[in-house]
């Protein structure tokens, strides 16, 4: 080989080493939640990631449910599956454990291409202990549920015994350094540390061991201004707990014992492999205030966010579960958990088509993740036809967003999108764009200018990403949209320049025909029952 041509070859040779080189270190990248300029992002094999989840029924980690949690997999086309991890299986014996499910989990979704998150049913699954081993059920002394205030029994751990705090502790650790030990391409991108915590039958524990902790002083790390202040409380009267929360003592002594105990088992989990740890909420009504007796006490709702955040650091957020019902309701709990402090990940929708619309919603709010709870038949043996009824609402959404998910994250993190649900009244809603104000309005199929047909489940849904201040990406499905001259363009004509029906092919935007007379001139252009892309231009004239 002559000397410049051997030369070029070395080059050549070290370039391709060291892309690979860089190729490996971004796939083998540890995932990891990021902030930055306020938004969040969940970083995976190092790039951004969105979560296009689906969880499976409580019971369908076993080997023999997989095959219908794969079922369902294709259908909805997820990137991510959310799976139990049981402490009953793992640890049966205690101090002995059994990997075997998780190894399971691990092969094959790898076969199948899509990331896990693994719950970890531990001390708390829905407010109980149901997922203790045996040896410590049986030994109810030194692992003990809460007793209410007449001295009954309650059906929920206690958030004060050690002795299971320990327990959980090792058996979490010893999960989590399994993964660090044998997953190593990342399939396991978060843990949810626990399940929907909390008690119901009693806001708190009774148990002398409790009384004596409530009756000394509230820790300090409570009483600093911000948080007095975050939890609206204006002057303090004493440390007592009943001296400083009045009215919601219970409830805050309850939340702070119940997230110092999950910070701790996350915070061991974390020591051992620092994947991005959440836990989950079991929502109160955001609206009305309730009081503590209405909902599970002292899991992470909406009011205690900051005594959970001071508690239980190594939490890197704290989820909610949308079973609730309502357009007010469900955009306010997205309000109260997409926070400065507190990424936007819904791990749990009920699966029912009103709630398939809030993907767009946390999408534009530049959340992380979204996932619908009960994607498999949970052994009913349900016909492939009804499992892809069943799982239309979500598959629909989740088919319209997936092929340019990754732009649509990079866009939330420079503002660009905005996201419009249809409400229950059905009323008209506005987005504003700057030099355009957006009018939406839902019912009928979109395409032509008739009275409006509703949806019982209110499923018109909009998001629009600002490509330039005069053109517009739409993603939607029954509704029709007008724009309005605003900003610098008030009060002067316009028209459109084009709109583009389109598609998205592998991340690349393909324009399938250009709309014009009815299906613009007729109260807008519009979209049918499922999503649909479209991309406008306008000038002033
Ligand atoms: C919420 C829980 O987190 C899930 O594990 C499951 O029990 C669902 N509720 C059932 O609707």
């Amino acid at each position: 080989m002559p000397h410049l041509s051997r030369l070029k070859f070395i080059l050549g040779l070290a370039a391709v080493l060291l892309m690979t080189a860089q190729a490996f270190a971004q796939k083998s990248s540890l995932p990891a939640l990021v902030e930055k300029n306020g938004h969040y992002s969940l970083l995976v094999d190092g790039k951004p990631f969105f979560v296009l989840g689906g969880q499976v029924h409580n019971s369908s980690a076993w080997p023999a449910m997989m095959p219908a949690v794969w079922r369902s997999a294709a259908v909805l086309n997820l990137n991510t599956l959310e799976v139990p991890v049981y402490w009953e299986q793992l640890e049966r014996e205690q101090g002995k454990f059994d990997f075997s499910l998780v190894d399971t989990l691990l092969r094959q979704s790898r076969q199948h291409k899509v990331k896990l998150v693994l719950l970890w049913f531990a001390t708390w699954k829905n407010g109980s202990n149901h997922y203790l081993p045996d040896w410590m059920k049986r030994d109810a002394t030194k692992y003990p549920n809460i007793i209410g205030k007449s001295g009954q029994a309650i059906d929920s751990p206690s958030p004060h015994a050690d002795a299971t705090l320990q327990a959980d502790i090792k058996a979490f650790k010893a999960l989590m350094a399994y993964l660090a030990k044998t997953d190593q391409q990342h399939q396991v991108i978060m843990v949810q540390v626990e399940n929907e915590s909390g008690s119901w039958g009693s806001v708190r524990d009774y148990a002398a061991n409790a009384q004596k902790l409530f009756d000394g002083p509230v820790p300090s790390t409570l009483l600093t201004p911000e948080l007095l202040k975050a939890l609206n409380i204006s002057s303090v009267n004493g440390n007592s707990w009943k001296s400083v929360f009045g009215d919601r003592a219970d409830e805050y002594f309850q939340a702070w014992y119940t997230a110092s105990f999950i910070g701790q088992v996350a915070a061991a989990g974390k020591s051992v492999y620092p994947l991005p740890l959440y836990t989950n909420a079991a929502l109160r009504d955001p609206l009305t205030n309730p009081s503590a007796s209405n909902y599970e006490s002292g899991g992470p709702t909406d009011n205690v966010i900051p005594i959970w955040k001071a508690a239980a650091p190594a939490l890197d957020l704290l989820a909610p579960d949308i079973y609730l019902s309502g357009s007010e309701r469900i955009l306010k709990v997205l309000d109260l958990y997409g926070r400065a402090d507190n990424a936007l990940f819904v791990p749990e929708a009920g699966l029912n088509a009103e709630r398939a619309k809030y993907l767009f919603e946390v999408i534009a709010r530049g959340g992380i993740g979204f996932s619908p709870f009960g994607i498999d038949d949970n052994g009913t043996m349900e016909t492939a036809a009804q499992t892809t009824d069943r799982l239309a609402p979500f598959a629909n959404v989740y088919k319209a967003v997936s092929p340019l998910i990754s732009d649509l994250v990079k866009w939330a993190t420079q503002d660009k999108i905005s996201s419009v649900v249809e409400h229950d009244d059905h009323a008209d809603q506005m987005i504003d764009l700057g030099a355009w104000q957006l009018v939406v309005k839902f019912g009928g199929d979109g395409r032509a200018n008739a009275a409006p047909v509703y949806t019982p489940e209110a499923s018109g849904k909009l998001l629009v990403v600002k490509l330039n201040d005069n053109k517009f990406l739409m993603i939607g499905s029954r509704c029709h949209v007008t724009f309005i001259p605003a900003g610098n363009n008030i009060g002067k004509a316009w028209q459109y320049l084009k709109v583009e029906e389109g598609k998205y092919i592998n991340g690349n935007y393909k324009a399938l025909r250009i709309l014009n007379g009815d299906e613009t001139d007729w109260g807008g252009p519009g979209f049918g029952d499922k999503p649909d892309i479209l991309q406008a231009s306008l000038i002033v004239r």
